[in-house]
């Protein structure tokens, strides 16, 4: 979509377009709208219509119901950041003390929209006209003030009470481990920002050596699932590594106790959350179930008694089976097993592989973990509490 299009979506034809296509939904297919409505408008306006309506469909699972009032890109809708992520990191920020932010590459405004919902004064800075365009339509959508605008955010001048954030797009658009050299603007450039009163997002696989000194990082994880990595600045930092769990808010420090004890499984497993596994903290988690590691290098915590915890996933120990796979079967069978789920780590084994060779016949459902204790493989019938 051209900027002259998004801006005609913007105008008294674009709107009555999008909410007549709006009102359609699920009464016409996708494609019936534009078909129907071409006899009234240009086939490009319609199709950009359609595209919209489709995107805001889409976003709602990031954004909530505001995202059927919003503007999106795919990609800029793809890299943009969900509402529970943003609305935890305005509500830190805002808490230690900034009322004003700037964001450096503001995109469709996913984060400058958390900030100004928390009521900071707000500026973004996007070089794409169409992404900034798009991000100040946001703000007024949802009714928040606030400025964008666009232009190179590597040199603008940063007002004495702001803030800057910066969510820094990958050079190439994929991967997943963090590579400074590749990204949009400069990891020079951010680091920078991370020396005062910056703020960044970044790829939750960035190597640990690459953290600035004094400058925290907090791995986030929104059902159990890993999503980002923030790094506060030396103005913002309180800890040197901390996991955030959402919707929760559940959160753990390298300042907190750690456990590095090492024994063979007790009663209880836990399978901590991914964002203390990547933030080094399975320690911790050991900690806070009065519990030990199973082997050093594995993320697998045991105990004695149950103690419920945010930070991890428990199990509870019925049996310990064979490892290797011709007796495992013959005690899978045993059990009267016919579905089952592998858990593994640390060992040579390809779950959706061993359990089709496995052929189990049984009536039970059940959890097997495949790990390594102490430089042996083992393994374990539990059951999810
Ligand atoms: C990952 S996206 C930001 C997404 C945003 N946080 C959100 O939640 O919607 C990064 C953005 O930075 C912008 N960008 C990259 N380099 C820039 C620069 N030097 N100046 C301004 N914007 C830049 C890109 O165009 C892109 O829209």
């Amino acid at each position: 979509m051209d900027l002259a299009t998004f801006e005609r979506l913007l105008s008294p034809a674009g709107q009555s377009l999008l909410t007549e296509i709006a009102s359609r939904a699920g009464i016409e297919s996708d494609l019936a709208p534009g078909t129907r409505l071409r006899k009234g408008y240009d086939i490009e306006f319609v199709a950009a219509a359609v595209t919209q309506n489709h995107l805001r469909g889409k976003a709602r699972s990031k954004f909530g119901d505001g995202a059927a009032r919003m503007y999106f890109t795919p990609e800029a809708l793809e890299q943009s950041t969900r509402a529970a992520v943003s609305e935890h990191r305005a509500a830190r920020l805002s808490s230690s003390g900034a009322s004003a932010v700037v964001d450096l590459g503001c995109g469709i405004g996913g984060d400058l929209i958390a900030f100004a919902r928390l009521g900071m004064r707000v500026r973004g800075v996007e070089l794409d006209p169409v992404r900034a365009a798009i991000a100040r339509a946001n703000l007024t959508a949802l009714g928040f003030s606030g400025t964008v605008s666009c232009e190179d955010a590597t040199t603008v001048a940063i007002a004495s009470d702001e803030a800057t954030f910066v969510d820094p797009a990958r050079r190439d658009g994929k991967g997943r481990i963090f590579d400074p050299t590749n990204c949009v603007p400069s990891w020079d450039f951010v680091t920078s920002l991370l020396g005062g009163r910056g703020v960044s997002k970044t790829m939750p696989g960035i190597d640990h050596r690459l953290i600035p000194a004094g400058v925290e990082a907090e791995w986030i994880s929104v059902d159990g699932n890993l999503v980002e990595a923030c790094l506060w600045g030396v103005a913002f930092a309180s800890v040197r590594r901390r996991a955030t769990m959402l919707p929760s808010g559940a959160t753990l420090t390298s300042d907190d106790d750690e456990c590095s004890l090492v024994e063979a499984p007790g009663a209880y497993l836990y399978e901590p959350d991914d964002a203390a596994i990547r933030a080094g903290l399975v320690t911790a988690v050991a900690a806070k179930v009065d519990g030990w590691l199973i082997d050093p290098k594995i993320a697998w915590v045991s105990s004695a008694a149950h103690v419920p915890t945010p930070f991890a996933r428990a199990f509870r120990v019925i049996d310990e089976l064979p490892f290797r796979e011709k007796p495992l079967k013959a005690a899978l069978v045993a059990h009267d097993i016919g579905t089952l789920t592998i858990k593994k780590r640390g060992v040579d084994v390809i779950p959706e592989v061993l359990i089709k060779k496995l052929k189990l016949k049984g009536t039970v459902t059940a959890t097997v973990v495949m790990t390594r204790v102490q430089d042996e493989g083992r393994a374990y019938l539990v059951n999810p509490l």
